[in-house]
């Protein structure tokens, strides 16, 4: 279904990626693992039911939550192009005043729910959020205002959760065994994704799909990636590129680089991720691709289906602007061209390229590749000898923040 392809040759250890998939599955933050075979259908009803509800009397629902508890849903709403109907918008992945009354004016005089999504329910940011949200849920709905408040967090600890079980809010689980960066087919993800019109029925066949694929490591995308991935790394290819020339894709590169980045990058190791849109930075950073230090290796995305309605450049009597050769052609056919001229000009540099061809940005697409992303990066961290499930590292920067704000034990 995701078809991989790479520049670069490797032999695949079989035996040792049939090891690595066991310890995946039977390590405790394994849960995602078999998500999509395992769908709680009354979860699962829950969601669609909640999202029914919501639909019904928000023009917008605020998403709040940071890294693994937004990025998910957000690249693929915008992958899938989700924009009728109750929209999603979100808060809670920065500290920034302007942002928030940004968003607070976008709301002003519009009908909104709160789903507010933090595994833990103690991350700052999401919760100074969903203080300043609540305030104008309130202001606005008074004594209704908890009905409209949906939160995704842990089932049994933290004080998100013990404020949803007094105030008796709508509430999902992020399940224990299951990390944030891992966690877009549970409710973390489905629920917004659900509210804002996709099929989450389509998202997880389109992951199931991709799973099966693993019944034959060395044929599956997701293996070849991540042995080809640690390959390169090994050979001091340290930066990794994402790269698409769908501007959709954006928010699904970043979702992919807090993945791999939180992942792999421990102990002074890792692949450094990247990410570019194409034809837009072959104007900035394509010249460092094409030209500055050989540590880097590219991994294109390419959409194969057109889009529904094409683009055509029409026919003009003069030829002033010199396009007279491009006439009757469709841009989706320039844009391709453009891959296809980029590919061979990085080869040409000297870039190893990597490339996933995805059918089309439908929610069977998109599943199988969120997924197969997942496990390549699980795998991959495994490669290297890092545990893909722990994040050490971000709490230097949290210590600092509440020693400088004041925070009582810090
Ligand atoms: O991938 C992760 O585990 C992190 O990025 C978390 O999702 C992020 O730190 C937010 O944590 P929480 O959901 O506990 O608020």
């Amino acid at each position: 279904m995701i078809k991989f392809g790479s520049s670069h040759d490797v032999t695949i250890d079989q035996d040792k990626i049939q090891q690595l998939l066991a310890e995946i599955q039977s390590d405790p933050m394994g849960g995602w693992f078999n998500l999509p075979d395992d769908y709680d259908q009354d979860e699962l009803f829950r969601i669609k039911e909640a999202a029914k509800a919501i639909q019904q009397n928000s023009d917008y629902l605020v998403c709040i939550g940071i890294g693994g508890s937004y990025l998910g849903h957000r690249a693929l709403a915008e992958a899938l192009g989700l924009n009728q109907g109750t929209k999603l918008i979100y808060v809670g992945n920065s500290l920034s005043t302007r942002e928030y009354q940004r968003v607070l004016a976008e709301l002003e005089g519009k009908d909104f729910s709160i789903n507010v999504i933090s595994k833990s329910g103690t991350t700052t940011e999401p919760a100074i959020a969903f203080r300043l949200l609540k305030q104008q849920l309130f202001q606005k709905y008074g004594d209704q205002a908890n009905a409209r408040i949906y939160a995704t967090t842990d089932q049994a600890k933290g004080a998100l959760h013990d404020e949803a079980v007094q105030n008796h809010y709508t509430q999902f689980v992020v399940p224990d065994n299951i990390g944030g960066r891992y966690s877009v087919f549970s409710a973390v993800g489905l629920l917004p994704l659900a509210v804002a019109g996709a099929s989450i029925e389509e998202l997880l066949h389109g992951a199931k799909l991709e799973k099966a694929t693993l019944e034959n490591p060395t044929a599956s995308a997701a293996v070849r990636y991540a042995w080809l991935r640690h390959d390169l790394l090994v050979q001091n290819y340290d930066v990794e590129v994402l790269a698409s020339f769908e501007p959709c894709l954006s928010q699904l590169s970043e979702w992919w680089k807090q993945l791999f980045g939180e992942s792999e990058g421990k102990r002074q190791q890792g692949i450094f991720p990247a990410s570019v849109i194409y034809t837009t930075d072959l104007h900035s950073l394509g010249q460092y691709l094409q030209d500055g230090r050989r540590n880097i290796f590219e991994t294109v995305m390419e959409v194969e289906a057109s889009p529904e309605t094409s683009l055509i450049i029409p026919s003009l009597d003069s030829n002033l602007d010199g396009l007279q050769y491009l006439e009757g052609k469709s841009l989706d056919f320039v844009n391709q061209k453009a891959l296809e001229a980029t590919v061979q000009a990085h080869l040409e540099g000297g870039i190893p390229v990597n490339e996933f061809k995805i059918p089309d940005l439908h929610e069977k697409s998109l599943g199988a590749l969120i997924y197969c992303f997942e496990v390549a990066c699980a795998l991959s961290a495994k490669l290297s000898g890092i545990n893909p499930f722990d994040q050490p590292g971000v709490e230097a920067y949290k210590n600092n923040m509440f020693q400088l704000l004041g925070k009582p034990g810090y």
